[in-house]
């Protein structure tokens, strides 16, 4: 995935205005920060060093995450097309940009955030957006601690928050956004604590009323909940120039692992199966790790003598459904 070109550059300026020196050391703070699994009892973000910074290393793949959940909804909603979007804890407009490359029907965004640098930079970074509702969006300072009512759009987005707050505050917090909401999509890191707070974050959207589309084929209990397994996808970026020189490292790519959960108050064909890891592809056979609705996850395999559906195999993906779902829906 590539980053829009608009964003590279508004994120090359950004790091130009701030010493190359503190914004190592705000990269260094941000990533032992963000390792430690305990909630946040001050914002962690505390300074324009430390926004720009998290923009520049961390944005990109959160980016690149949120995009590749929405897309996965977007297979299984083909007809949604929201005009609003609230993203909730959005720092510096991360899932606003890719919901807004994946969703061009949107016109409104409101981006809620407790970091007064993190909402500037975003409107910074916003501003020569391609993407008229990128360049209009508003940018709010609250604290979720405040109890404010979010009011609710068509598309609400936690992306990489949850991490940040108490379980009970999580659990209120989704309960919160998805009053008023169509659809939310909860995106963390894709570790067994990301997971965990995943399967709490679907509980609370069940309970509200909403129908979980992606990833899951079904509402029922994870299948991996009780196991030392944990769901999670893969999406590769492409590293700027800008990012190797601040995260070090010699790769052109990143994978950045994700949990997510996205759910809708309209109920949508939800995917046969989801396929849970790289596909195993040998001379003839390929073995896929799919999660289905009536038998839990199952190993599934797929020979040469199975024709077309070998060769859709052969093209599958990670986090693809499976069947495909054009086939599915047949
Ligand atoms: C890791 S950043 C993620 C930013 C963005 N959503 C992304 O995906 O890149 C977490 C964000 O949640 C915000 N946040 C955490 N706790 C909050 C609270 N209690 N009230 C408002 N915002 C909060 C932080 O300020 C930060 O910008």
């Amino acid at each position: 995935m590539e980053l829009p070109v608009e964003l590279v550059e508004a994120l090359d300026r950004a790091c130009a205005g701030v010493p190359q020196r503190q914004l190592a050391t705000s990269v260094d703070r941000l990533i032992s920060r963000y390792r430690d699994p305990r909630p946040a009892a001050a914002p962690i973000l505390a300074s324009t060093a430390d926004v720009t910074a998290y923009a520049a290393y961390r944005m990109p793949a959160t980016w690149a995450a949120v995009h590749s959940a929405l897309e996965r909804f977007a297979e299984q909603a083909p007809g949604f097309r929201p005009e609003t979007l609230l993203d909730v804890g959005g720092g510096t407009g991360a899932a606003l940009w890719a919901a807004s490359e994946l969703f061009p029907s949107l016109a409104e965004a409101t981006v809620l955030d407790q970091v007064d640098e993190a909402l500037l930079l975003g409107r910074k970074l916003a501003a020569d957006a391609t993407s008229a509702a990128v360049r209009s969006a508003v940018w709010r300072r609250t604290s979720f601690a405040a109890q404010e009512a979010f009011g609710g759009a068509d598309l609400v987005t936690i992306s990489y928050v949850l991490s940040e707050l108490s379980e009970a505050d999580q659990a209120d917090l989704v309960a919160r956004a998805a009053e008023g909401a169509e659809v939310v999509a909860v995106i963390e890191p894709g570790t067994p604590d990301g997971h965990r707070r995943i399967l709490s974050a679907r509980d609370v959207l069940i309970e509200a009323g909403l129908t979980v589309v992606a990833p899951c084929p079904h509402q029922q209990m994870c299948p991996l909940a009780a196991g030392t397994d944990w769901c999670h996808f893969s999406t590769r970026i492409n590293r700027t120039s800008l990012h190797r020189r601040l995260k070090g490292g010699e790769l052109g790519h990143e994978d950045e692992k994700f949990s997510y959960v996205i759910a809708s108050r309209t109920a949508h064909a939800p995917a046969a199966g989801r396929i849970l890891r790289h596909p195993l592809k040998r001379k003839g056979l390929v073995t896929l790790e799919v999660c289905t609705a009536d038998d839990g996850v199952r190993q599934t395999l797929v020979s040469k003598r199975q024709g077309e559906s070998y060769r859709e195999a052969r093209d599958a993906e990670w986090g693809d459904t499976w069947p495909p779902s054009r086939r599915s829906a047949d």
